[in-house]
């Protein structure tokens, strides 16, 4: 969820509208804004997307110029419009992203004093809860300091107050939440994107805070109730909203963004004249890392996959890797002074940032891939390798995964050549290979007939299964989790190898199987293994290059031939096909591309 707050001297509605559009990457199940008007707490909700509350809006203005409002990705209760925040109880609004583990404890606790709760949402006993102190004759400030010592869970929260004009009271725990500085007005947001055009200074909560924002100013408060100072930034302008260029979908835009967002990101990696590998300022030593743990969460997880490849095949580095929602919890013993490894497109997944913690406070060297680099996970990082890889809108990751490989292979080649494990000639010849690539990546597109015509096949499917080996296995991951993300269709990925061990029963002529296969030194392997699917009536439907196609032409129903390209960038060139084919298979599906049903670009609860 998004949440953000005005308080102001000119009408709030319309600047939080705005940031929730900014913040919509963070959910859009439903929407709501309340600002107080006479003093009290008026609002306007709607399910489903922003556009259905601006309508709202449209008809039913709210003027006031204190006010809070909220982008909402479901946890508790539907997305419907009861359900949807800012909640209101007596005399207050409330609105939260994040978890209240507790809630129906002090549910029970508040129903037992003859309160009545209306939704079904745990936000809804931050709300009541707080109408309860204030009832009992506390402060605004007095009451939301007593909730807070109550609420267990992760959250996020503002609050406005009926008769507190010029009020707004903001916390963090476990929740992203910064505060912006305005002349005469201050803001309050999930992030610095939502406050961006709003202000330029902005100061972040750390974690435990809370802050009552006033016309003129901020007063911050630690978690003990104390007075806390927090550092005022001067964050850069950033570039205003981000158009489709004339494509229909930002999916297709940011599809056809790869083969320049490979290029930006090799720029800032690779020297161009040296052609070394050039990493920001290290607090640690590469050459002496005992292992590395990476971790992320939906596709980033899938780069991180093809990560553990390069760094064990090149850098001859042992490499654990889990997703983050699994790695925090596990409590795997680590050697002190490894290399931790996080990837994340947005740097603010609740699940990636918990095993960011982890790590650090297991003596790991943190050091996260980000595209927002003034992320909660760029702040807490002892090293950041940024991608270049420009705003990301379209919910289903593209562009931002190629760009984390392009990283993730850089680091390959820095460590390997800090290990002394990578000689000057392999050195020169893989780094080639990544520069290289951006044209090759550019040469993907014209392969758009072909990918379509395999694209027609799998919209008849009701399942379809994406087959890969060694380093190709994660990108069949990364295309089957695109699939099934935009064209509902149920997709499943399997090690070439593993489909005789189990999902061979499934294969039939309803069930195409989608096959990566570089003609690499796997490639007989898979050949054999699509063998025992066509002998079984198996549709094969490959991308592979031009002496791949030669020996698969009797086999395969559907080929698109790719460039030829060296073995160790083939997972970077193999992915772009291969979301082009989820995307033209939900063309033809109408689905709601850009903002497929229950996802979110960026889940900031656990
Ligand atoms: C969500 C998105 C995915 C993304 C994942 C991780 O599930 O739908 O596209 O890969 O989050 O996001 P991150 O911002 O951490 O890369």
């Amino acid at each position: 969820c998004g949440i953000c707050g005005v308080v102001g001297n000119r009408p709030a509605a319309p600047l939080i509208f705005e940031a929730l559009r900014r913040l919509e990457y963070r959910g859009y199940d439903s929407a709501g804004i309340a600002t107080l008007v006479d003093g009290r707490a008026d609002r306007r909700r709607a399910a489903g997307k922003l556009d259905h509350l601006e309508a709202v809006l449209e008809e039913r203005p709210l003027s006031g110029t204190t006010g809070i409002g909220h982008t909402r990705w479901a946890t508790h209760g539907s997305p419907n419009e009861i359900n949807a925040h800012p909640h209101a109880v007596g005399r207050v609004a409330v609105v939260h992203n994040g978890i209240i583990e507790n809630y129906e404890e002090l549910r029970d606790e508040l129903t037992a004093t003859g309160r009545i709760f209306t939704t079904e949402t745990d936000t809804e006993a931050v709300a009541q809860l707080l109408d309860y102190h204030l009832d009992r004759g506390l402060e605004p400030r007095e009451a939301a300091f007593a909730v807070l010592q109550r609420l267990q869970g992760a959250y996020a929260l503002a609050m406005i107050f009926a008769d507190h004009e010029g009020l707004i009271i903001g916390a963090r725990h476990g929740a992203p939440l910064a505060v912006g500085f305005g002349e005469g007005e201050m803001f309050l947001g999930s992030d610095s994107l939502a406050l961006a055009p709003l202000a330029r200074r902005i100061a972040y909560l750390e974690d435990g805070d809370w802050c009552v924002l006033r016309r003129d100013g901020a007063t911050f408060f630690d978690v003990r109730g104390e007075t806390v100072e927090r550092p005022v930034q001067t964050v850069a302008l950033m570039a205003g909203a981000v158009g489709k260029d004339g494509y229909r979908h930002y999916m297709e835009k940011e599809l056809h963004e790869h083969p320049v967002v490979i290029g930006q990101t090799l720029q800032r990696m690779i020297d161009p004249v040296t052609r070394q590998v050039v990493l920001p300022t290290l607090s640690f030593d590469l050459a002496t890392l005992p292992r590395a743990v990476i971790t992320a969460c939906g596709s980033a997880f899938y780069a991180g996959l093809i990560g553990r490849y390069w760094l064990e095949a090149e850098a001859r580095l042992p490499v654990d890797i889990d997703v983050a929602s699994e790695l925090r919890y596990r409590n795997p013993p680590l050697t002190e002074g490894g290399l931790g490894l996080l990837i994340s497109q947005s740097g603010e997944t609740a699940d990636t940032l918990a095993a960011l913690r982890g790590l650090r406070s297991a003596g790991q060297h943190v050091v996260s891939v980000l595209n927002v680099e003034a992320s909660t996970m760029g702040r807490e990082s002892d090293a950041v390798l940024g991608m270049v890889a420009g705003p990301e809108i379209s919910v289903a990751s593209t562009k931002a995964f190629t760009a984390q490989l392009a990283v993730l292979a850089s680091l390959t080649i820095a460590i390997a050549q800090a290990r002394g494990v990578l000689s000057p000639a392999r050195q020169q010849h893989l780094t080639a290979s990544l520069l290289d690539l951006p044209s090759r990546a550019a040469e993907v597109f014209v392969q758009g007939d072909a990918i379509r015509a395999m694209a027609a096949i799998i919209a008849e499917a009701r399942d379809v299964l994406y087959l890969g080996r060694g380093i190709c296995f994660p990108v069949a991951l990364e295309g089957a989790l695109k699939l099934k993300e935009i064209s509902y269709i149920h997709a499943e990925a399997y090690a070439a190898g593993e489909m005789k061990h189990g999902p061979i029963s499934l294969i039939d002529r309803t069930v195409p199987i989608v096959v990566i296969a570089p003609s690499n030194i796997l490639f007989d392997k898979t050949l054999s293994n699509l063998q025992e699917a066509r002998a079984r009536g198996g549709r094969i439907l490959v991308f592979t290059d031009a002496q791949g196609a030669a020996r698969l032409k009797d086999l395969a129903e559907a080929i698109v031939v790719l460039p030829t390209v060296d073995a160790f960038v083939a997972p970077i060139l193999y992915t772009i096909p291969v979301q082009i084919l989820a995307y033209e298979v939900a063309l033809l599906k109408g689905t709601d591309v850009d903002q497929p049903r229950n996802l979110a670009k960026s889940v900031t609860v656990e």
